[in-house]
């Protein structure tokens, strides 16, 4: 049997008279690699911000591990362990790259123990643990080098794999990846491979939005069409090149 960790059931958003998706169903296996590929404009972004809770004006149903989660606030759905990036770096500038990760780890750290590590009072022991986790997250990514640097030095690549170790910070079991590959040269598309299939040895899913087919073809389990909103296909990667043929 299969084990779904996430579902879309007839999700449907319109902008105000521009269907962005029309009653797109789709299952994600747990562990797996779910890619979704489709034109610009197919409707990838807006479904990546309905699952993820920063839009919540849609229609349709979601399931994350059996239970609704649609309606709920992108805080709590990362709190139930949906993390995400963003196809527009979201990163904060006036923060370190280690600082960077150590937000991601508002999820499951204390409001109280957060607002200590950001200015004021602060418990050393606690932030320590903060300190390390984020610590090995940006290792993880290969940045640990980097890790004082002022994120606005960082070159797109090694930003886009900050923020990819933001979101493992957050200790996702769903990780969504909005075009990571997107402005990275051949040898940042190969580090970013060995770290997407790392992140699925750690027994995380990932949704993968990407326009680069070589990748895509090499890295995914599964991959879903959408074309002008609407699902076209589905399938593995030898199927999906089957079809296009
Ligand atoms: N907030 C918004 N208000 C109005 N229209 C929007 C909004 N967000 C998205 N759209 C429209 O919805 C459609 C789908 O956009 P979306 O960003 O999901 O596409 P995409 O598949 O991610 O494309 P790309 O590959 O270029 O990133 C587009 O026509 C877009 O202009
Ligand atoms: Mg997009």
């Amino acid at each position: 049997m299969r084990d779904i960790i996430l579902k879309g059931h007839r999700i449907s958003r319109n902008f105000g008279g521009l269907q962005a998706l029309k009653d797109v169903s789709f299952e994600v296996e747990q562990g797996k690699i779910f890619a979704i590929i489709g034109p610009n404009g197919a409707g990838k972004t807006t479904l990546f911000n309905i699952i993820s809770g920063f839009d919540r004006h849609f229609g349709g149903e979601i399931l994350f591990m059996d239970k609704v989660i649609s309606g709920l606030s992108s805080h709590l759905i990362t709190r139930k362990g949906i993390g995400r990036t963003f196809q527009n770096v979201r990163l904060f500038n006036n923060l370190s790259v280690l600082e960077n990760v150590a937000v991601g780890c508002n999820g499951w750290v204390s409001a109280k123990l957060f607002r200590s590590i950001f200015g004021v009072r602060s418990s050393i022991r606690e932030e320590n643990s903060i300190r390390k986790y984020a610590e090995e997250m940006l290792q993880f990514v290969g940045l640990e080098k980097k890790k004082d640097h002022e994120v606005e030095s960082l070159p797109l690549g090694e930003q886009k794999l900050l923020e990819i170790a933001r979101g493992l910070a957050a200790k996702p079991k769903l990780l969504l990846l909005d075009e990571p590959g997107a402005g990275l040269n051949e040898k940042e598309m190969e580090s970013l491979k060995t770290i997407v299939f790392k992140i699925k040895e750690k027994g995380i899913t990932q949704i993968i939005v990407e326009h680069n087919m070589k990748f895509i073809m090499t890295i995914s389990d599964e991959i879903m069409v959408l074309n002008f909103g609407r699902k076209i296909a589905r399938g593995t990667p030898k199927e999906i090149t089957k079809n296009e043929k």
